[in-house]
């Protein structure tokens, strides 16, 4: 091991995924391929204090916001003593960490693809720092390890789109998401705005909700669906078809919430005002013929993809016809970005 201590800060993004990824197996692999948008603004800064250890656990201590954690830290120490099988030299080292969102905590927004990508790739950077890694492996290695903290966690390490898991072209693969090489240059720069339908946490965690897809009625026939869909909107990525795309956008939205509304027990995410928000972009589609689409994350809240060349005219009906329906008339536009790197 080199010096053996050191600092570190990193920024990493949350993302949405287009297709998502519903269901795992063994250590944390998804039992369908997934693809995702990066973000921009919506992300986790995390600054990691590391030095040799005289005892004690991994995490000496986490502190969110600058309040100490205890479930975070309980959290973020399970997940450093997981991975040591992977990484043997956290096993001499203590780490301190100190986490903030750019976001507000309690907006609905899943923090945990953005927290641990940020997390995870402090970790890889520390190996490399430690002359225990190549540095051309990092992407790869932190997307890996951001896997086992949250599955979609994976995909926040770059940008700004994001494929992961297995699928029939051979794209993806399980172990780590990579970055979709060539799409449209219509997708270049696209946009995402987030209206917080409801800002509590939500009801059922998104851990359980992958545990339901076990025993799941429509198990098969959601992975067989996934992979379609996974085929199309790349298919659609690549020739800028935003019609093609945005089909399969919404069908995987409401797709998700279909599993979620029939797994056993049943549960529902979505709040009233987000069937509303889905009906007004509907129609203001049809009215309008801009391409604005909606997908949904584990949560009531409803994201709005659309190309920032149509920014001006969709963000004016946002603004006017759908804050109404948002909690405090509160959202956050946000945009495709580049994933997670050091800072300092
Ligand atoms: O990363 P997890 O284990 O919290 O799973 C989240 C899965 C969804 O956000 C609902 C979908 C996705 O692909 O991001």
């Amino acid at each position: 091991m080199g010096q053996g201590s050191g600092q570190i800060t990193l920024r990493a993004p949350s993302n949405i995924a287009f297709v998502k990824y519903w269901g795992k197996t063994g250590r944390q692999y998804p039992i369908n391929p997934s693809l995702s948008m990066t973000l921009s603004h919506c992300a986790s800064t995390c600054r990691i204090a590391y030095q040799r250890r005289a005892g004690g656990p991994i995490l000496a201590s986490y502190v969110f916001e600058g309040t100490q954690n205890q479930s975070f830290q309980s959290r973020v120490s399970h997940y450093l003593e997981s991975i040591t099988d992977i990484c043997p030299f956290l096993n001499d080292l203590s780490l301190s960490i100190d986490s903030e969102n750019s976001f507000p905590h309690s907006a609905g927004i899943a923090s945990s693809a953005s927290a641990f990508a940020a997390i995870a790739y402090g970790v890889a950077q520390i190996k490399v720092e430690l002359g225990l890694a190549d540095a051309a492996d990092m992407p790869r290695h932190a997307s890996t390890l951001a896997r086992l903290g949250s599955g979609s966690a994976a995909r926040s390490i770059g940008g700004p789109y994001m494929i992961w898991g297995q699928d029939e072209g051979g794209e993806g693969v399980d172990d780590y998401a990579v970055q979709l090489p060539a799409v449209h240059s219509s997708f270049d720069t696209v946009k995402d705005a987030i209206l917080l339908i409801d800002k509590k946490q939500k009801d059922v965690s998104s851990s359980v909700g992958h545990g339901l897809m076990e025993g799941h009625v429509y198990r098969d026939a959601r992975i067989q669906q996934a992979n379609a869909n996974f085929n199309a909107l790349l298919a659609a990525m690549r020739h800028g078809d935003w019609d093609g795309f945005g089909l399969i956008l919404e069908a995987e939205a409401l797709s998700l919430h279909a599993m979620m509304m029939t797994s056993t027990p049943s549960y529902m995410l979505l709040a009233p005002n987000s069937l509303k928000v889905m009906q007004r972009v509907k129609q203001f589609r049809q009215e309008t013929q801009l391409p604005v689409y909606f997908t949904i994350d584990a949560g009531p809240n409803i994201h709005l993809i659309y190309p920032a060349q149509q920014a001006q005219a969709i963000e004016a009906f946002i603004t006017s016809d759908l804050t109404d329906l948002c909690q405090d008339g509160q959202m956050i536009i946000d945009e495709a970005g580049k994933g997670a790197h050091v800072i300092a």
